[in-house]
């Protein structure tokens, strides 16, 4: 990404800050991995962020970008089967979850993934839907859309919402 164009990003999340509310669109996946970027500098411990959008929208890839601006420089498997994905970042505990698969309320409770949502961790929620009833109230929601309907190419647009 080019300097102009990182100050333009930049730009955005100053004017979020104040609008609470922004689109911004994503031409491709490095775009979607810098957005995330950026984002990750909005969020402090306690944070909890709903990612919503349709089967590879980008919502990982976003994820990605978020880990990779608080530090981590591992890799960030999705979190498809397992249901979420512990990290350790340099100012809190990070939790990615994918609830694309989640169905039993019992399993929630009984995993203890209730206690991830905590005042020293951030949560990262893929399909919040399927858990709507459970869930702590978001900090933000961020919402990917493919363009054209299409997973191919031809980029995606961003929605941020902060609460
Ligand atoms: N802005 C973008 N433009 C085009 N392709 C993108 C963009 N951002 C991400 N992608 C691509 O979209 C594909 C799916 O991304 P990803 O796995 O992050 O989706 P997802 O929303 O997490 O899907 P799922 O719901 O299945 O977990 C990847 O191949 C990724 O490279
Ligand atoms: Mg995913």
């Amino acid at each position: 990404m080019s300097a102009a164009s990182a100050v333009k990003t930049l730009l955005f999340w100053v004017l979020s800050v104040m609008d609470k509310h922004f689109t911004l669109e994503l031409a491709d996946e490095a775009a979607t991995l810098q957005a995330g970027r950026e984002f990750s500098k909005q969020l402090n411990a306690g944070a909890v962020v709903y990612m919503h959008g349709d089967l590879g929208a980008g919502k990982t890839t976003f994820v990605r970008g978020v880990l990779q601006g608080l530090g981590h420089a591992g890799k960030v498997k999705s979190p498809t089967y397992t249901l979420v994905e512990p990290y350790v970042v340099s100012r809190f505990n990070l939790y990615h979850f994918d609830l694309y698969r989640f169905i039993d309320e019992d399993e929630w409770y009984a995993a203890g993934f209730n206690e991830y949502f905590n005042e020293d961790s951030v949560c990262l929620v893929e399909w919040p839907e399927k858990a709507e009833r459970i869930l702590p109230t978001p900090s933000f929601d961020v919402k990917l859309s493919l363009l054209n309907n299409s997973e191919q190419a031809d980029g995606r647009t961003l929605t941020v919402l902060r609460y």
